[in-house]
């Protein structure tokens, strides 16, 4: 299984940053390669005793051994970058392709001014939007131009297929989630670009072809940061009746909820070809499932849950996460070995 695709199925925050570091430590992919649009996202890490919430690095950061990369459709913030290279204490391990669109001051603030991006989108007013345009225009600035980064310059593309075709374990983290697609989603409240596997394998250079596995990431239930349509929703008197209450880790913002969205999960299964699903926060629907480890420890109900979405999706539940913590998951792959 050379190359992975790592997805979010609804409107992001499924829970990406932790599904990955824990894929990482326990897999020992060679590279991790960040695709998406930007820092816009927030990946979570907890990590021996510490939270990260990564916008550029990948979240696989974790396991030592694997080389570190930003595809050329990525987004970059220099300054992020470097103050997550920081963080993370991984600088000597990693890559930024000379390609990637540099988002500058003037995007953000014109994503911050703007009324039509804050009172209508709902935007994180990280400059991502403007700086998509300015790509658009063939006006933008490049990675290559910017001296802070010169050190970390590398053809990722060049990088990831060579990896891949010496047959190594390869992971693409893709950002975002299925319904904030530019294409497939619900536009216009929707991110600058497509949000799908097959955006996410043309981010970092790969085609089609060298792709294996697409694991589609489904939080148990569903939460969307900023404006439109949201089929599911449910009052947050009822969502903090149920003890569920989630602030964005870009913006701070308060996430709407609702129930699990079986009509766009099915979409985002087919528009993803996803090969492997996983649920995440089943603890924060199942108290009897916090930190669970194995199938066999949940509780019934939590159980007729999870498999009521494989039945529906028709994809195999591979993975499920019980908690924040990295070993908090249920990891049926090795289950059923
Ligand atoms: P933008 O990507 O900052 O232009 O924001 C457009 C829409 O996408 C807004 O509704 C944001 O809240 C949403 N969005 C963008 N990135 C993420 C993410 O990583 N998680 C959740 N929502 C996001
Ligand atoms: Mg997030």
């Amino acid at each position: 299984m050379p190359c992975m695709i790592i997805a979010g199925g609804q409107w992001g925050d499924e829970g990406k940053g932790k599904v990955v570091a824990y894929l990482a430590l326990k897999d020992k992919p060679k590279i991790i390669a960040r695709a998406g649009v930007g820092p816009n996202a927030g990946h979570t890490v907890h990590y021996r005793g510490k939270t990260y919430g990564l916008r550029q690095i990948p979240s696989g950061f974790v396991y030592e051994g694997a080389r570190l990369l930003i595809g050329p459709g990525v987004l970059v913030n220099p300054e992020v970058v470097l103050k997550e290279l920081e963080m993370t204490g991984t600088a000597d391990r990693f890559g930024v392709d000379g390609r990637c669109t540099v988002i500058e001051r003037s995007h953000i603030e014109q994503d911050m001014k703007s009324e039509y991006f804050q009172k209508k989108i709902g935007t994180t007013g990280t400059g991502c939007g403007p700086a998509n345009v300015a790509r658009v225009s063939r006006t933008a600035k490049l990675v290559e131009e910017v001296p802070e980064l010169r050190p970390y310059l590398t053809d990722v593309p060049k990088e990831v297929n060579d990896s891949i075709d010496r047959g190594e374990l390869v992971f693409v983290e893709g950002s975002q989630g299925f319904g904030l697609s530019l294409i497939h989603g619900t536009y216009p409240y929707v991110t600058s670009k497509d949000t799908t596997a097959a955006t996410f394998a043309a981010d970092v250079g790969i085609g089609p072809t060298k792709v294996d596995e697409v694991m589609l990431i489904f939080k148990a239930y569903t939460s969307r940061v900023g404006l439109g349509p949201f089929p599911t929703e449910i009052s947050q008197e009822k969502a903090e009746e149920l003890g569920i209450v989630e602030f964005g880790t870009v913006t701070g913002r308060r996430r709407r909820i609702g129930l699990f969205d079986f009509q766009l999960a099915k979409r985002a299964v087919m528009i993803n070809g996803a090969t492997q699903l996983t649920v995440t926060n089943l603890d924060r629907m199942f108290k009897g499932a916090t930190k669970v480890q194995r199938w066999g420890d949940l509780p019934s109900d939590a159980k007729d849950y999870v498999t009521k979405i494989e039945e529906e999706l028709g994809v195999p539940v591979t993975l499920i996460s019980t908690g924040s913590d990295i070993e908090d998951i249920i990891d049926l792959r090795s289950e059923k070995l």
